[in-house]
Order: structure tokens, then sequence, then C-alpha cells
């Protein structure tokens, strides 16, 4: 089973982001500061505590346990760690991040965001009709659906958005990778948060799928023990 945990950032307190910011990694704290805004810096900074959190807590490993390196397109990985996968994802109020055995890919979006027209050309036509030809009401929810899926898959792949995104549909598998020998593959899912103001989507091999679960923020700053 993969797991998802996600952070409501609107929950820390000040005493919160201090602490956060006072354990982060040298890495993580010169990301946060390339940042103009101090929405992005900070979630860029509980991306790295969650992913610490995250790491203890699923494979009982502590930051002096592994190095991040990343690949060519960005993927954050673990350096000679097989079998311990990982990846984050920051928007609007949530920071999430998807550990597990195997490669994953995770994504949030806020609803709020979503710009339907942008399906016309960036997206599959399947997916268009999908997003363009429902119910006017739905338009964000179908289009932050498919996007977040089409991302998830990308993030899985370690491609990031080099991967073009009108060349396979989330909705019916076309041109998604095929399993490999001893590799099944890759499966998709969506899940909205807080009551559906966004989307978190998940992609991995886990034969058991995966939970998403909600990380307090105290359970944060506690740290790494
Ligand atoms: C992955 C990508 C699609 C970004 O998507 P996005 O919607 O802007 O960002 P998300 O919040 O979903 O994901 C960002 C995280 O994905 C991870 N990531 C970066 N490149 C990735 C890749 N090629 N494949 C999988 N994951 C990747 C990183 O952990 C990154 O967070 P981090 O920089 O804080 O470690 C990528 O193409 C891209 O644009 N990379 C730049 C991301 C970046 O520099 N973010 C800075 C945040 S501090």
């Amino acid at each position: 089973m993969a797991t998802v945990l996600l952070v409501d950032i609107t929950r820390l307190t000040a005493a919160d982001v201090d602490q956060l910011a006072r354990q982060a990694s040298p890495e993580r704290r010169e990301r946060a500061a390339r940042f103009r805004f101090e929405a992005d810096r900070l979630r860029c900074l509980v991306a790295g505590a969650l992913l610490a959190h995250a790491l203890v807590r699923t494979h009982r490993l502590r930051p002096d346990d592994y190095t991040i390196t990343r690949n060519r397109y960005g993927k954050p990985l673990l350096q000679d760690r097989p079998g311990v996968e990982f990846n984050l994802s920051h928007a609007g109020s949530w920071v999430v991040c998807a550990t597990g055995t195997d490669p994953v890919g995770v994504d949030v979006e806020a609803l709020a965001n979503a710009r339907p027209h942008l399906a016309d050309g960036m997206f599959a036509p399947d997916e268009r009709d999908y997003v363009l030809g429902g119910p006017a009401a739905e338009a964000s929810l179908r289009f932050t659906r498919v996007w977040t899926l089409k991302e998830a898959y990308t993030k899985y792949l370690g491609r990031g958005l080099s991967e073009p995104l009108d060349r396979f549909s989330v909705l019916t598998g076309d041109g998604l990778v095929p399993a490999g020998e001893g590799v099944p593959a890759p499966s998709l899912h969506w899940r909205t948060v807080d009551d559906a103001a966004g989307i978190v989507a998940w992609c991995g091999t886990a034969a058991a799928g995966w939970e998403l679960l909600s990380v307090e923020s105290a359970e944060l700053v506690a740290g790494l023990g």
C-alpha cells in the first residue's frame, strides 16, 4: 500500500513556520529562498519537512540515512535506496508527499486555478471532450481531474512536463506505458480534498493502491522522531 500524506498549510501557526525553517536542510532553505512570494516559500519549506516526516513514518529513515539527488528532469530521488520511492507536490493550501516501495507520482491542484479552455490543444481529444463537452458547472472539476492525473503520470515517469500531454489519455489509458517484465502497468487514481476545493491524484504500481492521510501541524513540527 502506498501512502500519500497531506498537510493543510493554513493550519500552521507563525511559531510552527519558524520551527520548520530552523529544522529545514540547507538545500531546502535555499530552494525556498528563491521564491518571491511568501506562499511559495512556505509550501517549499513544508514540502521538505513533510518528506522528512514521511520517510521516518513509512520507511523508518531519518535524514542522516539518505541523500537526495535529482534526475535530469528534476525528479528528486534517494541515492542508493532501492525500494524507497517518493514524490512531492504543493499548490494552494496543500502540500502532499507520496511514498512507497515502487516509483510514484503525485499532484495536488486547487479547483480555483482550473482553466478548462486549456483542455483544447493541451489534452488528448477524448480528455478535451470530457472537459469541454460536459455540464459547464463541472468543467473546473473535470479539468482539474484530468490535469492532476496527467501530472501525476508524468511525475511517476520522472519526466515532468517534458512529456507531451496530448499523446496519452488518462481517461482511456491510451498511450500510457504498458506493463513490463514483472512490472505492472501504472494505475491512476484521484480524490477530492477539502470538500472538493482541490484534487490529489496518484500514479503508481502498488498492488494494494494508496491511502490519503492528513498530517497535523503538531506532528510535522514535532520533527523527525
Ligand atoms: C514536476 C513539474 C511538472 C512541476 O509541477 P508543478 O505543478 O509546478 O509542481 P508540483 O508542486 O506538482 O511538484 C513540484 C515537485 O515535484 C517534484 N519534481 C520536480 N521535477 C520532477 C519530475 N521531473 N518528475 C517528478 N517529480 C518532480 C519536486 O519534488 C518538486 O518539489 P520540490 O521542488 O519542492 O522538491 C516539473 O515539470 C516542473 O515544472 N518542475 C519545476 C518544479 C519546481 O522547481 N518547483 C519548485 C518548488 S520548491
